[in-house]
């Protein structure tokens, strides 16, 4: 078993029989998605929420049943993967490209366990570029904005192509190397006109299950 593998089983343990769970989105999830699927086949019996398109389709594929979040009261728990997170708990995602729901979800959620392996462990975020999704109307001012602040931004693009979010926007990774003050940077880019959302998260996870090639760690906030 890999570490994203062990530690996404070890974080179905954590969910509970009449939980609304949120799901997040990536890789380490899907293997999570895959351990619940078993789960439930055993009769766990959980309304689960999705992050993403894609959570979705694996999720239904496996026979989870995806509710709106408009659905439900409120969320339990949310169990998500993270592209980077510190010591304070704080961290980046949106590798993927669903940081915006992933928030959303993440916000109405009473617990947040991100799932890790041990190269998303650091002592200072911004070595891994941070998502900003941005309205595509008006994407390129965006652009030329972050590179007069001196942020590297790049529009995301796969395969030669422009990544659209789940929302229909672009994503800019700004290229920062070291985030000093993740919240201060938060709020600062929140409040750029165009900036629909950005890829830090502060103060939401509450648990981090990371995954180390002889152990797993279990840390609590
Ligand atoms: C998607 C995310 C993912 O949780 C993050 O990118 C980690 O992905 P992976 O588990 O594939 O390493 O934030 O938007």
């Amino acid at each position: 078993m890999n570490e994203k593998q062990a530690v996404a089983v070890k974080a179905v343990e954590f969910v509970e029989t009449g939980m609304v769970l949120g799901i997040g989105t990536g890789s380490t999830v899907n293997y999570f998605i895959n351990a619940l699927a078993d789960k439930i086949k055993d009769g766990l019996k959980i309304t689960a929420v999705s992050t993403s398109a894609a959570t979705t389709k694996l999720a239904e594929s496996l026979g989870i049943r995806i509710t709106s979040l408009d659905e439900v009261e409120k969320v339990d728990l949310t169990i998500d993967g993270a592209d980077e997170v510190d010591a304070q708990f704080n961290g980046i995602k949106g590798g993927g490209g669903a940081l915006l729901f992933e928030k959303i979800v993440a916000k109405a959620s009473q617990q947040n366990i991100w799932i890790v392996d041990s190269s998303k462990i650091v002592k200072q975020l911004g070595k891994f570029p941070l998502p900003v999704e941005v309205t595509t109307f008006g994407a390129y001012r965006l652009l030329q904005h972050f590179d007069e602040l001196g942020y590297r931004p790049i529009v995301r693009k796969i395969n030669s192509q422009t990544f659209i979010t789940d929302s229909g926007n672009y994503i800019i990774d700004l290229h920062l190397d070291v985030i000093k003050d993740p919240a201060n940077l938060e709020t600062e880019l929140k409040l750029i006109t165009g900036v629909v959302e950005c890829g830090l998260f502060i103060n939401i996870a509450n648990r981090i299950i990371a995954g180390y090639p002889d152990r797993i760690e279990i840390i609590n906030k």
